[in-house]
């Protein structure tokens, strides 16, 4: 596949916040496009993201070598951007021009091949997956943190469903039970409306950062739904402390006793499977304690690991995580989000494909997750724009 021409256009995300979309254009003048979402509670170790204007600039020198190039896989794409920038923090190119291109670029790819760009990502990174599954739906019900402006300091409270048969019926009984909890919340705090955060979820204040696990928990309780969804975290706790300490609810914690705190969530919500950043991203102790402390349970890394496959190595061999988060532009391009992915399978770390808060109607993440028999997605409340990735999940998976 040779690249004709690279075009950029301005859009804006979910937030309407300027982002980034990259078209290619193959020899045969075809069009494919890609669109880049931003995060708002961003590890510090994530990739560079550059305005449209840099981004500019950044396309131009793509363009002045790629038109010589003939390309035949998705990591020959990405090796040869890599080749120009080549610095950690993606600095020359930009890890969202990047991440466009080498999304665009493998369309056109795939295009040119008459195969779906998941199944050339299979085959180039993920060869010895043989049995397909549908992943679990990390889906938010209710913001805190940065993403909403409520009194919760952590930032989502996830409803993860199990898909026992076919996804659309699963997807439609995740709808039913979000637009439930509306219902449940309005009369409980007596209000009309009900504050809607970043990712979809209900963002009203709480009495405290356990009663929205409480609330869902006992909703999934009434319906007998307990055999189909269970619950879980991210704290982004960054955004309230560091291994310095903790402050939560308006009180401080030591990083030992926020993992008391966290085991008490455990304990009281036998539904609560997951906890993601449940410390500060340099706090690794914090998270070799709490995996000692529920050992059962999903530790996973976001703002920790930044999809960065040495990353994932290190605090997976460290005993810091048992699940991970994966996020393409965190990294900048598909390859490495799939060394990323191929390091957490090294370490049996469980794998979850995530949107980010700011996002666009691009569902990439979806064919990546099925590229990779991903154990999760964690994809928003199933409502206004993060339906897109629900519908994408029921195209590839029914
Ligand atoms: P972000 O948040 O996309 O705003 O970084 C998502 C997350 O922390 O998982
Ligand atoms: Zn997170």
């Amino acid at each position: 596949m040779k690249i004709h021409e690279i075009e950029l256009r301005k859009i804006f995300d979910s937030r309407g916040e300027p982002t980034i979309e990259v078209i290619v254009i193959d020899g045969e003048g075809r069009r494919f496009t890609a669109a880049v979402p931003s995060g708002k509670s961003k590890g510090t170790r994530e990739v560079s993201t550059f305005s449209f204007e840099d981004a500019r600039v950044a396309v131009d020198k793509i363009r002045e070598t790629v038109a010589a190039k003939v390309f035949e896989g998705v990591g020959e794409i990405d090796a040869f951007l890599l080749g120009i920038d080549g610095t950690p923090e993606k600095k020359i190119l930009g890890g969202n021009v990047m991440l466009g291109v080498s999304i665009a670029a493998a369309r056109a790819l795939a295009h040119g091949m008459k195969r779906e760009v998941w199944e050339l990502i299979r085959e180039e990174y993920f060869s010895d997956i043989v049995e397909e599954r549908v992943p679990l739906i990390l889906s938010n019900f209710v913001n805190g943190g940065g993403h909403a402006n409520n009194n919760l300091d952590l930032q989502e409270y996830l409803v993860i469903a199990r898909t026992n048969g076919s996804v659309i019926k699963t997807v439609g009984k995740l709808i039913d039970l979000y637009r439930a909890t509306g219902e449940f919340l309005k009369k409980q705090y007596k209000l009309n409306n009900i504050p809607i955060g970043d990712e979809g979820g209900y963002s009203l204040d709480f009495p405290d950062n356990f009663e929205p696990l409480s609330i869902l928990e006992a909703l999934i309780d009434e319906n007998d739904l307990e055999n189909e969804f269970i619950l879980g975290l991210d704290a982004a706790a960054s955004h309230f402390g560091s291994e310095k300490g903790y402050v939560l609810e308006k009180k401080k914690y030591t990083r030992e006793k926020l993992v008391e705190k966290y085991k008490e969530y455990f304990k009281k919500s036998k539904l609560l499977l997951s906890i993601e950043d449940a410390f500060g991203e340099n706090d690794t102790e914090g998270f070799i304690q709490l995996r000692k402390a529920v050992p059962e349970k999903w530790v996973v890394g976001d703002d920790l690991t930044t999809t960065n496959a040495k990353e994932i190595e290190n605090h997976a061999g460290e005993g810091a995580i048992n699940a991970v988060i994966i996020k393409p532009n965190q990294i900048g391009t598909i390859a490495e989000a799939c060394g990323a992915i191929q390091a957490a399978r090294r370490h049996g770390v469980k794998i979850i494909v995530s949107h980010r808060s700011g996002e666009t109607e691009d569902a990439f993440v979806i064919e990546l997750a099925k590229a990779c028999a991903a154990d999760g997605v964690k994809i928003g409340a199933p409502v206004k724009e993060r339906l897109i990735k629900f519908n994408e999940l029921i195209r590839l998976y029914s």
